[in-house]
C-alpha cells in the first residue's frame, strides 16, 4: 500500500488481496518509527493499561488516559491510519455516550475508533457523525471478567453468534473487524463472508491482515503468548544496554572528557 491509510481505503486493499499489517502504539517515539517502518495501521489500544500503565486489565483504561495517548501518537504518525480504542465504561449505556467518546478520541487525532463487541446501534450513530468505526469481536478483553478468563471464544456453536456479529457490524457500517483469539477456521470463514477485512490476533492464517501489541512481538514483556511471535528480545537487550550505562558511571568510564564542555 501506498499513501496515506484511510479507513475506507482498507476494503480496497482486501480487494486487491495485500494483507493489512497493525500493531499497538502508545507514545510519539514508538508510533513515529513504526510509521516509518511501513505499517498501515496504528492501534492506540486499550491495552495500555497492561503494558504502559501495569494495571490489572484493560477494564481500567479511563478515556482520559486513551486521549492522552492518542495525542502522543498522532504527533509523529504521517502515513498510517491511527486507530483508537473505545475504553470500558465509554460507550454500553446509550448511543449518545458512544458518539461523544468517539468524538473525544477523534479530536485527539484518531482517523477511526475501535470498540469491542456487538453494538450496531453505537456503530451506525458514530458513523453517521463522521468517524470511522472497527468492530472488534472473539476474545475481547473488556469482557474479561465475564468470559471467565483469557479464554479461546467462538468454539463449536457459538462460532455462529460470532459470525452473525460480524455480518451486522459490516452492515451498520464498521470499515474493519478485529478478530482475536477464535478458531482459525472460524476467522476463516468471517473473512470470507464479509466485504471488510478482517485483522486478526490468534484467529489463524486466513484473516485480512494482523494486529499486535508491540510489547509481545518486540519481546519487551516477560511472558510469551501463542498468538504473538518475538521478532527481538529487547527487554534482555535494554536491561543489558542499562547495565553497561551503570557500570560506566560506577567505574568512571563516563562521562569522559568527550562528553564534557
Ligand atoms: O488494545 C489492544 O491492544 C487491542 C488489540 C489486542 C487488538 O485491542
Amino acid at each position: 500500500m501506498t499513501g496515506k491509510i484511510t479507513a475506507p481505503g482498507l476494503t480496497a486493499v482486501k480487494g486487491r488481496g495485500e494483507k493489512i499489517v497493525a500493531i499497538t502504539a502508545y507514545d510519539s517515539c514508538f508510533a513515529g518509527l513504526f510509521d516509518e517502518a511501513g505499517v498501515d495501521v496504528i492501534l492506540v489500544g486499550d491495552s495500555l493499561a497492561n503494558v504502559m500503565l501495569g494495571l490489572p486489565s484493560t477494564v481500567h483504561a479511563s478515556l482520559d488516559a486513551m486521549m492522552h495517548h492518542t495525542r502522543a501518537v498522532a504527533s509523529s504518525v504521517r502515513r498510517a491510519l491511527i486507530v483508537a480504542d473505545l475504553p470500558f465504561g465509554s460507550y454500553g449505556a446509550s448511543v449518545e455516550q458512544a458518539v461523544k467518546s468517539a468524538a473525544d478520541l477523534m479530536k485527539c487525532g484518531a482517523s477511526a475508533v475501535k470498540l469491542e463487541g456487538n453494538f450496531p446501534e453505537e456503530v451506525k450513530a458514530i458513523v453517521k457523525t463522521g468517524a470511522p468505526v472497527i468492530g472488534h469481536i472473539g476474545l475481547t478483553p473488556q469482557s474479561v471478567h465475564r468470559f471467565g478468563g483469557y479464554k479461546v471464544q467462538g468454539r463449536g456453536d457459538d462460532g455462529q453468534a460470532l459470525v452473525e456479529a460480524a455480518l451486522e457490524l459490516e452492515e451498520a457500517g464498521a470499515s474493519a473487524i478485529v478478530l482475536e483469539v477464535i478458531p482459525a477456521e472460524l476467522g476463516k470463514e468471517i473473512s470470507k463472508k464479509l466485504r471488510i477485512p478482517t485483522i486478526g490476533i490468534g484467529a489463524g492464517v486466513d484473516c485480512d491482515g494482523e494486529v499486535q501489541v508491540m510489547h509481545d512481538i518486540l519481546g519487551l514483556t516477560k511472558e510469551e503468548f501463542k498468538h504473538s511471535k518475538r521478532y527481538i528480545e529487547a527487554r534482555q537487550m535494554l536491561s543489558r544496554a542499562v547495565e553497561d550505562y551503570a557500570a560506566d558511571v560506577r567505574d568512571r568510564r563516563f562521562p569522559s572528557k568527550d562528553n564534557s564542555f
